[in-house]
């Protein structure tokens, strides 16, 4: 297990749909303290020590992690899969060259851990769709998914040439009710919810039966505190584990969605991020991650809809 009280912890993109939630556990788990928050962009809540840090800022970075003494670091700043699309040079240089000064502070600091989140977006259309395996064929399209598929290479990389403790997950599309995400293709599984509350009804850019591996927020911060706590011999990937939870369509989530909300109403409109979720794969083997460091999701669809619907009527105050 990991000495709570000895790590020093930088997380990079704190202020984001996943940095938000992670930041606060990891703030609970090791100590307020013990957690210093970057981004280029302020949290909404003072709730800590924070730091504006632009990820291409090499020597700032360096002077950061010197000043503080980290020891690990969460690097979770990239621009997501459609976003990222607007424009690719940008998207390759924030994503590509934010990592390769990360992973070099495993080289010549006190930085000793890092956690890359991978993205099920390494897939592509060559990809086996169903149960895509841990170890398959990596085809992305998009700048996002390249980027990351790169990224993992460099972290296994890093962790063979160098002995870095690099671990990292593919994470599906995150789900949660505390933070909006930041220009992906899963957005539509977190807007739908909001919309069902304030309109009644939803119109999704992706079609009715396109179906994409998903997870909720609580799952994914447990994954990632558990891979980062598990002994360093239990990691035998140093890639990236595939991840997974549950897997649905923008139509079997709105069933689930007229459980609680009979009258809810969804129509379709895909645009261009139709392409991207269509090379992407419907479900995920994980058994790797299960097997090695004891992964077992909590949430499936229905549990994730009612929690959900119940946190976000409580934030917009309509009781039941
Ligand atoms: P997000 O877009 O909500 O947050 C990313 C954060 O990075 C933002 O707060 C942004 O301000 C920051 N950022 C962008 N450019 C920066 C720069 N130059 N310097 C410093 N910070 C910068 O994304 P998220 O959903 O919170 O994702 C976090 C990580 O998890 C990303 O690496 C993403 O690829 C990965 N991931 C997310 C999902 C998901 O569904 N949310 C799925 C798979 C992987
Ligand atoms: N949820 C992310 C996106 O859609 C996947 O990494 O970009």
């Amino acid at each position: 297990m990991a000495d709570t009280n000895k790590e020093i912890i930088l997380v990079t993109g704190a202020t984001g749909q996943i940095g938000t939630v992670l930041t606060e556990a990891l703030r609970d788990h090791y100590g307020i303290d013990h957690v210093l928050a970057t981004d280029i962009k302020k949290p909404e809540v003072d709730a800590g020590r924070f730091e504006m840090l632009d990820i291409l800022n090499t020597q700032r970075i360096k002077e950061v992690v010197q000043d503080n003494g980290i020891t690990t670091v969460y690097h979770l700043a990239a621009i997501l899969s459609a976003s990222g699309e607007w424009n690719p040079q940008k998207t390759w240089n924030v994503n590509m060259n934010g990592l390769m000064s990360i992973l070099e502070l495993g080289r010549d600091t006190s930085v000793t851990k890092i956690f890359f989140p991978s993205s099920i977006a390494v897939f592509g259309l060559s990809t086996p769709r169903v149960h895509t395996p841990q170890d398959t064929v990596m085809t992305p399209t998009t700048v996002y998914g390249i980027s990351k598929e790169a990224g993992e290479l460099w972290c296994n990389y890093y962790h063979q040439r160098f002995g870095l403790d690099v671990r990292s997950v593919r994470y599906p599309g995150i789900i949660s009710y505390q933070s909006m995400p930041g220009g992906g293709t899963t957005d539509y599984a977190v807007d739908i919810f909001h919309q069902a509350i304030l309109q009644g009804q939803y119109t999704c850019f992706l079609k009715a039966d396109t179906r994409l591996p998903m997870m909720y927020m609580d799952d994914s911060i447990r994954a990632t505190l558990e891979l980062m706590a598990a002994p360093s011999d239990k990691i035998k990937i140093r890639t990236a584990y595939n991840l997974s939870a549950m897997s649905f369509t923008p139509a079997e989530l709105a069933a689930s969605i007229k459980k609680h909300i009979p009258d809810f109403k969804i129509t379709y409109e895909p645009d261009a991020r139709q392409a991207i979720a269509d090379s992407w794969t419907e479900s995920i083997d994980d058994q790797a991650a299960r097997k090695d460091w004891g992964w077992k999701h909590a949430f499936d669809l229905d549990a994730m809809t009612l929690e959900m619907l119940t946190q976000l009527k409580k934030k917009y105050n309509h009781g039941e």
